[in-house]
């Protein structure tokens, strides 16, 4: 029988491990604070406005998408696509989409686990959260406001986690990939993606520029898949494009 989203809410609030209030549909623990953790620039100021919300799944992500990821990068649903498959979902399981934004990938990941699973939308941003449910979608969906860097889940809770486009704008990437390893089941998997600079010069120094103007770190190619490595994940993918790298792996 399909979960109601009430019902979807209720068992996100059940795998907490702190008390949260809902708030316009959503689980909220962060109250009056504005920002998740400590601000990290221009581009995370720029989530928490009113307006990009609203245009942010139809033209600002693909055409940003598509400046960064260069010609023959995956289009959106491509994305949507590519993440789901390396999720390994299957009905039933439990997905956590880390700075889900207004929820495009946690919508299909809602599909993808049937109505006896649950995907669970973080992010940080109250406008993101608003405009993500009034999106609706699979009853299997709840969303929930909170820092991406530390999710307030019980160890081992989650079969999948994604982070799509925003691993480079938290303070701390390191802890939050800590994180996202405590979250998730042994076997559990993991997506991610997120800034790749070039490793020659003179593009590798406009990247770097880039990402300071934009307060965005500049992982380096290889990087987040030795730092997966280093958690415990194997059978660890790399795809690159443009300025971008998608990562997935397994945790052991
Ligand atoms: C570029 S959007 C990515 C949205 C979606 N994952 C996608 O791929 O389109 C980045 C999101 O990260 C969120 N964010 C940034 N820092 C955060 C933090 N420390 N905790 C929670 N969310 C955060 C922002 O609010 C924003 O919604």
């Amino acid at each position: 029988m399909p979960t109601s989203r009430n019902t979807a809410l209720e068992r996100v609030d059940a795998l907490l491990d702190q008390p949260a209030e809902t708030v316009d549909g959503f689980l909220d623990l962060l109250g009056a604070a504005d920002q998740a953790g400590p601000p990290t620039g221009v581009t995370q100021r720029l989530m928490r406005t009113t307006l990009l919300p609203q245009v942010y799944e139809r033209y600002w992500r693909p055409a940003l998408g598509r400046a960064l990821k260069g010609p023959f990068g995956p289009s959106m649903a491509g994305e949507v696509r590519l993440a789901t498959e390396l999720l390994g979902l299957k009905p039933g399981h439990t997905v956590l989409d880390v700075a889900c934004g207004t929820g495009r990938f946690t919508r299909a990941f809602g599909a993808a686990v049937g109505p006896g699973g649950l995907a669970i939308g973080l992010d940080g941003a109250r406008t993101m959260l608003a405009k993500a449910v009034a999106e609706g979608g699979p009853d299997t969906v709840a969303y929930l406001r909170a820092d991406a860097v530390h999710p307030p889940l019980g160890e081992s809770t989650v079969d999948g986690i994604c982070c799509f486009a925003a691993l480079h704008m938290f303070a701390e990437p390191e802890t939050a990939l800590d994180s996202f390893a405590r979250v998730l089941k042994p076997g559990g998997r993991i997506v991610l993606l997120t800034s790749a600079r070039h490793g020659r010069q003179p593009a590798r120094l406009a990247d770097s520029v880039g990402g300071f103007v934009s307060g965005q770190r500049m992982f380096d190619r290889g990087e987040i898949a030795a730092s997966l490595r280093a958690r415990g994940f194997t059978s660890i993918t790399e795809r690159y494009a443009g300025v971008t790298q998608i990562v997935a792996g397994r945790l052991r």
